[in-house]
């Protein structure tokens, strides 16, 4: 394969050259200027999930949360009802919020003391007489995004008003949302609870890379594999050792959203009897067989366990087993990791504490594998100038894809298809020069 010459330090944004069908150039993981392009095009003018309702679940409840770099505070209002607003004091920007979260029905800038309502809405100027006529006619309310919107109670948002509807975005997405809110009891069930928090020396991309990568799973988690095999002979994700050969399958979803779908390997039998022993697991599991009808223990069961599904919601939101996992970019080698658990309103303690279980299994004892590697792949990236691409062709030649639907490819789990997907949707987007809006009107 001929290879294309990038000039170090070249600040032409060749998109074409950059990501390639079968291959993309280092600079797009760590060039500054492309992820300040990016904050632009491929988040603020995409949508980009905010949070679950179910983390503000009473008036004035409020949360803060990132559009990218953007920071904007998302305030409860009612039911499937919310405002969200910048966290950005309309006069001298100051952030106004400095809590993460929590309950306020104002919210005053600690700078100059600017008091705004719970929607964002202006309403004490300290010293206002200080002000003339001209300061009464603008619009200082905080910023609020061109738009927003509610699937099933989980929140998005964009600066760009031209952007097509949230359920147009998801697509093929949607059914498997579904599928997967129906794992936690249905999307009026799913509590959104707390969340393991860290951040990575990588670039954001190189988390989402991973997060449809079918590959890695019996190299980067040898140990964890050959742990659980040794003591309890195979077990939870053993089915990756020969991956190609299993009955999972790797989905393009379309607009950069995939899936790897373990549950044909997972959940075909008995989900329940392949995961990690837990602490409580004999107690919890003779509780379900003494309170459920026979034919009903084996799917309460395997409703502890996770949902088999690895699903990617481009660019921050991926839905990994029962947790949520966002990903907020800082800077082009910077990322935060946010692990949500998850826990059902109709569940009883018993199975509160073990999906609990289940999900300390998975981050804990397979993510610090994973982020070793993310900071191994940037490191290289970053101080190997002259090695310039990656290469995500894994599949690329084989001839595997199979339509199932329109805009709906399968491929061998191992596939880099997700990859190539995902970038076909980020070169779309960072090839348009979008027009971000936000609204300071009164509301
Ligand atoms: S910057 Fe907020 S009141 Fe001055
Ligand atoms: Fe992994």
């Amino acid at each position: 394969m001929s290879t294309t010459a990038i000039r170090p330090g070249s600040n032409a944004l060749a998109l074409d050259e950059l990501v390639q069908q079968d291959r993309v150039h280092r600079r797009v993981y760590t060039d500054p200027d492309i992820f300040a392009l990016e904050m632009d095009r491929v988040f603020a003018a995409n949508w980009v999930y905010l949070l679950h309702l179910s983390e503000i679940p009473g008036i004035d409840d409020f949360k803060q949360v990132w559009i990218g770099t953007r920071n904007f505070v998302v305030s409860r209002k009612g039911d499937n009802k919310v405002t969200v607003f910048a966290n950005r004091c309309s006069h001298r920007a100051a952030t106004v919020c400095r809590e993460p979260g929590g309950t306020a029905s104002t919210f005053t800038c600690p700078y100059h003391g600017w008091k705004y309502d719970s929607r964002g809405q202006l309403f004490g100027v300290p010293g206002k007489t200080a002000y003339g006529n001209t300061f009464k006619a603008r619009d200082m309310h905080l910023a609020r995004p061109a738009q927003v919107a509610i699937y099933k109670g989980l929140v998005f948002a964009t600066l760009n008003d031209k952007a097509p509807g949230l359920e147009e975005h998801l697509g093929h997405a949607k059914r498997f949302i579904d599928d997967w809110l129906n794992h936690q009891g249905g999307h009026e069930n799913l509590c959104v609870a707390g969340a393991q928090r860290f951040k990575l020396k990588c670039n954001w991309k190189v988390v989402y890379d991973n997060a449809g990568d079918g590959y890695h799973v019996p190299f980067s988690h040898q140990s964890l594999l050959k742990m659980t095999n040794d003591r309890y002979g195979g077990g939870d994700m053993s089915y990756f050792a020969d991956a190609d050969r299993s009955n999972m399958k790797l989905y393009d979803l379309g607009n950069g959203h995939t899936l790897i779908d373990q549950r044909p390997d997972m959940h075909n039998d008995s989900a329940w009897n392949q995961q990690r022993p837990q602490p409580g697991r004999e107690a919890f599991e003779a509780h379900v067989r003494n309170t459920n009808k026979p034919e009903m223990v084996s799917a309460v069961l395997d409703s502890a366990v996770g949902a088999g599904m690895n699903l990617n919601i481009f660019p921050n939101l991926l839905f990994i087993g029962n947790q949520i996992q966002v990903l907020q970019p800082v800077s082009a080698n910077d990322v935060l990791v946010h692990w949500y658990a998850t826990q059902r309103a109709d569940a009883d303690d018993d199975m509160q504490s073990m999906r609990m279980r289940t999900q300390e299994d998975f981050p804990i004892m397979g993510e610090m594998d994973d982020a070793s590697n993310f900071e191994e792949c940037q490191r290289g990236m970053e101080t190997s100038p002259d090695d310039e691409w990656i290469d995500i062709s894994r599949h690329f030649e084989t001839g595997k894809d199979e339509e199932e639907a329109p805009g709906l490819i399968a491929n061998p789990v191992t596939s880099e298809l997700h990859m190539r997907a995902y970038f076909n949707k980020w070169r779309a987007l960072m090839s348009v020069q979008p027009i971000l809006n936000v609204e300071k009107t009164k509301l």
